[in-house]
């Protein structure tokens, strides 16, 4: 159980989290107005923020933030005692909103792993892994994808020499498995449409063994500088920024070998980490999100050279998000043929229960030559 401190903060926290506004953010505003807490005193109030919203409907409303906080962190460890100790039925209907069911199935395995703390990730350089879960001690290994490493450590990773040298990147597994559905070449050209702070245009432009080149896109010009400090201290060259707002005027006439499509999505596959999400996302979210995916990969697939793949991956499970929009831009499109992806079927549905990690969808196509 957290210390008395701990839920104290951890309840101060919860108290300004606003309806528009993420916990993770809400936590990383207070960790920077409380400047003294050390990094393991973080780590534990962000454990009792993230535990109040995965148990927030087993818990009285009415009750403090003390109490409240307190309630969850007390489910939370009788959960990791023994987890058979909360019903399926209870699990279906409190883990998450009612109206999930109409977009997704529940299996009782799924909704058990929301209710786990998540993993943390990273993936090591190319054919670095080795050395790096060497030298950082708490790594295990995957055979799911060649440079991922699964930490399980307590230091801050952050401030590791490695990290500040750019042997590695804090990056979930399920993203991962999307730069390997891609599988570029070296030498080829890619489009990163949706680059955001450049997770999978890193991983792309690793692939690619400094050999040809990412084209990286976003509205958002923030994250795109992001995505320029990474790039640095990893020591990446192949990539050009080209920010784009999703409109139909491309930031680029250049045909392409391969394109992500890594669109925005409700993000119902992050909710194991992110427990708030939960609460605050709604199905006009998921409405709006998939027309806007639809949109996105209408007007770039025009961008692939003959014989060019599109790659489309969304951390959501929702149908509309994710079957619905891969179908109708199927039939849309007789000019690509639907791509298998690890050799096997065109589309690909992680679960988070099955790979420890993010849910994720991805679908591939390739341009008729
Ligand atoms: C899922 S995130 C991308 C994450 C990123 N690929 C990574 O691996 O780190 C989706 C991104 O799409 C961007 N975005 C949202 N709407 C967009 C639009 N209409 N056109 C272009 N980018 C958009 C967001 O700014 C966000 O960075």
């Amino acid at each position: 159980m957290p210390d008395q401190a701990t839920l104290n903060h951890a309840a101060q926290v919860i108290a300004t989290i606003s309806a528009d506004q993420r916990a993770d953010t809400a936590l990383r505003f207070y960790f920077e107005r409380h400047r003294y807490l050390q990094p393991p005193a973080k780590r534990g109030i962000s454990r009792a923020v993230f535990a109040y919203f995965r148990w927030l409907s087993w818990i009285d409303p009415k009750a403090s933030p003390q109490k409240r906080v307190e309630h969850a962190s007390t489910l939370q460890e009788r959960f990791v005692a023994d987890e058979k100790s909360v019903k399926p039925e209870a699990l279906a209907a409190r883990a998450v909103p009612p109206w999930l069911a109409t977009e997704m199935e529940l299996p009782a395995d799924y909704l058990r792993q929301l209710q786990r703390e998540p993993a943390l990730w990273l993936r090591a350089r190319p054919n670095r892994s080795f050395a790096l879960a060497k030298s950082l001690f708490a790594c295990e290994r995957t055979e799911r994808a060649p440079d991922a490493l699964r930490f399980t450590g307590t230091q801050d990773l952050f401030k590791t020499e490695q990290f500040k040298t750019g042997e590695f990147e804090i990056q979930d597994l399920a993203s991962q498995l999307v730069g390997h559905a891609a599988a570029p070449v070296p030498g080829e050209t890619w489009w990163d449409t949706c680059a955001g702070e450049g997770g999978k245009t890193l991983h792309l432009a690793d692939l690619m063994a400094n050999k040809g080149v990412v084209w990286a896109s976003d509205r958002n010009l923030r994250r795109l500088d992001t995505l320029k400090r990474r790039a640095a201290r990893a020591q990446i060259f192949n990539y050009r920024v080209a920010p784009w707002d999703g409109s139909d005027k491309l930031p680029t006439k250049t045909k392409f070998d391969g394109i992500l499509v890594d669109a925005p999505c409700s993000g119902v596959g992050t909710w194991q980490r992110n427990p708030h999400a939960r609460w605050t996302t709604t199905p006009t979210d998921v409405r709006e999100l998939a027309a806007t995916q639809l949109a996105l990969l209408n007007r770039v697939c025009g961008s692939l050279k003959p014989g060019g793949r599109l790659v489309y991956s969304v951390c959501t499970l929702t149908r509309s998000e994710t079957t619905a929009v891969a179908d109708a831009f199927t039939t849309a499109h007789p000019e690509l043929d639907p791509h298998p992806l690890f050799g096997d079927g065109p589309r690909v549905v992680l679960w988070p229960q099955e790979i420890n990690a993010n849910g994720m969808f991805i679908a591939a196509w390739i341009r008729k030559k």
